[in-house]
């Protein structure tokens, strides 16, 4: 028991600890619980601020002498990594509807100053209607609070960490968390990740190899991807944030517009439906 949760099953394990399934003790009412030993400061002071249907929602924090609970809405569809895994890859019309959700909930967190920094498919899981959630802000930070939006912390993994993260002494936060997405896009289409084909460095580990090689080597896609999906993934993967693509271009590129603008009308409208008449987030008596 952590609080009035029993805990169950694993959900999920990240780099740093557990996340289980949580079932009230009066309601039955199901949480995820990710269990640690030092309080998340500010992974939780950030998800306090966020309320969008394809963000993971805080509840609460539960301290015992041993560990700190943060009970959050449980996406019970598992990782996007798994799917495209038992999918191999996905068709663009699937791969489009995630990908809107995706661009919907990042174009939030950056238009309030957040940004993720951990952005990959391990980080992206499915509710139970199988719609996106971004979970794990364990290296989210305020892209305001530093000079010039210049962030110094290297964050994430190497195979969707953008290349200034390693090769200059600041970057962007925005920028990188774009990078992050078209190397998702990419690996939802094509079902492997670019970029980690180095036969001296098959995983990314030597980051500066890694690095190296992404400036010199040529995006290439299988045969069947439209003009349009491989116009996009070549625009958000472009080694010099400068020349990257912006969220504005993203947003109104063609082949995501309609569904972006889709994807974007459906989160409004769920999230003010969730807002009680006081503004308050939809967060379960028994939970919050
Ligand atoms: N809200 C959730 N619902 C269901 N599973 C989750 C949830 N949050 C995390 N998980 C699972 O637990 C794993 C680890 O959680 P995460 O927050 O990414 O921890 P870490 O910071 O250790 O990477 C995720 O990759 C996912 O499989
Ligand atoms: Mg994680």
């Amino acid at each position: 028991m952590i609080g009035p949760y029993r805990l169950g099953r694993t959900l999920g394990e990240g780099e740093f600890g557990k996340v289980k399934l949580g079932t009230h003790r009066d309601t039955g009412a199901e949480v995820a619980i990710k269990l640690r030993h030092t309080k998340l400061m500010r992974e939780i002071a950030i998800l306090r601020q966020l309320n969008h249907p394809h963000i993971v929602k805080l509840y609460d924090v539960i301290e015992t002498p041993s560990t700190i609970g943060m009970v959050m809405s449980c996406a019970s569809g598992g990782e996007l990594f798994e799917y495209i895994l038992v999918h191999r890859y996905l068709k663009e019309r699937t791969a489009l509807r995630f990908f809107a959700q995706l661009i919907s909930a990042v174009q939030y967190l950056h238009s309030h100053a957040i940004v993720h920094r951990d952005l990959k498919l391990e980080n992206l899981l499915l509710d139970q209607d199988r719609n996106i959630v971004i979970t794990d802000f364990g290296f989210a930070n305020m892209s305001n609070t530093q000079e010039d939006h210049l962030l110094q912390t290297s964050c994430g993994s190497p195979c969707y960490a953008a290349p200034e993260l390693v090769m200059s002494d600041g970057y962007v936060g925005e920028a990188a968390d774009i990078w992050s997405c078209g190397v998702i896009l990419y690996a939802m289409l094509c079902g492997y990740l670019p970029y980690d084909d180095d036969p001296e460095n098959p995983n990314g580990d030597n980051i500066n190899r890694l690095y190296t090689y992404i400036m010199e080597t040529e995006l290439v896609f299988p045969e069947g991807i439209s003009a349009k999906a491989c116009d996009l993934m070549q625009r958000m993967l472009v080694p010099d944030p400068k020349q990257r693509a912006t969220m504005a271009e993203i947003i109104a590129h063609p082949w995501l517009h309609v569904a972006v603008a889709v994807a974007v009308a459906v989160a409004i409208a769920i999230t003010t439906a969730r807002q009680g008449p006081d503004g308050a987030h939809g967060v379960p008596a028994d939970a919050g």
